[in-house]
């Protein structure tokens, strides 16, 4: 069966890696900005997949340019057979949603919108449900001319966590933390700590990885909020988690096997200066990580964290991936 994965840009290798770990025949068709497509027998583990955001079933790829090139596709595929297809993972009824991601074309999605959505119901008998995407989902995504039908192989996008119930200012995709943590720890179990925890993804996506997790944040309402979907996980956190500042964090010398961290940036938090922020923090991580520790940072201006990591981790090498997010282009950076 040919699936197909979608990814945050610039995480795909992650995903790649991931799927190939967990799926034990797999077959690579394709890998492109945002998507992966692939064949397996083995679909059901799919589900399992943590850095992936939405998993589904590749219904028809083509070249298109309009509306009625993609209606045409539609045509000739079979959502009757899909729709069996999906039963065998979860319960399905007579109503269909539309996802769409489309970029560099100039098909608009709601003329996109409206012609499929008046064709599949009327072809089908299903009726339109525009605001819940949680039964029959069907993602269009263009990207130029290139047009992937899928359905969605979960009720919920892959990147939802229920252990999330409270969120913080510049939270951040658990699929996105989860590539961080793989990228930190390479397979190894260890101890990770946050010290810009936010709501806690990252240290949650460590924890459920079997790692030991510490952590902290320099507002109260984040630790409230971290405490609390850790709790949701079973995690005891004891005195681990505390309001701390970054710059002079309460952790012992050479604690940690990993950092992971998504320091803020001005567009989502006010920050005085990025150079005192790049410096202090990169200063006690060094202090508080093993000689052998390994870090993985996601920040907005990767060139001026790099000159600094490399006077406080001179014998380690650093990487750099840009990642696209939410219309931003972070980097991750890994120091190991
Ligand atoms: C981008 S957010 C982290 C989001 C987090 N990864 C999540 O998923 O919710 C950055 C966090 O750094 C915190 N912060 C800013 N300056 C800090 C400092 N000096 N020490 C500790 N935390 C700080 C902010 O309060 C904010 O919660």
């Amino acid at each position: 069966m040919k699936i197909i994965a979608y990814t945050v840009k610039g995480l795909e290798e992650v995903a790649k890696q991931e799927i190939q770990n967990l799926v034990r025949e797999v077959n690579f068709v394709d890998l492109k900005p945002k998507r992966i497509v692939f064949e397996t027998k083995y679909s059901k583990v799919l589900t399992d997949l943590k850095t992936v955001d939405d998993i589904c079933l590749l219904l028809a790829t083509g070249e298109i340019s309009r509306v009625e090139d993609v209606l045409n596709i539609f045509r000739d595929i079979n959502l009757k057979s899909a729709k069996e297809q999906i039963e065998q993972y979860r319960k399905v009824n007579n109503t269909f949603s539309v996802t769409f991601s489309l970029a560099k074309t100039k098909i608009k999605v709601e003329e996109l919108q409206s012609s499929l959505s008046k064709v599949i119901g009327e072809d089908y008998n299903w009726e339109y449900t525009e605001l819940d995407h949680s039964n029959f989902d069907i993602r269009v995504f263009i990207d130029n001319k290139e047009l992937y039908v899928s359905v969605r192989l979960t009720e919920k996008p892959l990147f939802h966590r229920s252990y999330r119930t409270v969120s913080s200012k510049g939270g951040l995709r658990p699929s996105i933390a989860n590539s961080m943590v793989k990228l930190a720890t390479l397979g190894d179990k260890g101890i990770v700590v946050d010290n810009f925890c936010g709501s806690g993804t990252i240290l949650a996506e460590a924890y459920l990885a079997g790692n030991d997790i510490f952590g902290g944040d320099i507002e109260n309402m984040a630790v409230e909020a971290t405490l609390q979907n850790l709790s949701n996980l079973g995690c005891k956190t004891e005195s681990k988690i505390k309001r701390l500042d970054a710059l002079k964090a309460p952790w012992k010398d050479k604690q940690f096997d990993f950092a992971v961290s998504n320091l803020p940036w001005d567009k989502q938090i006010e920050i005085k200066s990025v150079t005192d922020l790049y410096v202090g923090s990169l200063s006690e991580y060094a202090r508080i990580l093993k000689p052998d520790g390994r870090l993985c940072l996601l920040v907005s201006k990767p060139d001026l964290l790099i000159k600094h990591a490399k006077a406080f981790f001179p014998n380690k090498k650093i990487e750099k991936f840009q990642i696209g997010f939410l219309g931003q282009t972070p980097s991750i950076i890994t120091i190991i």
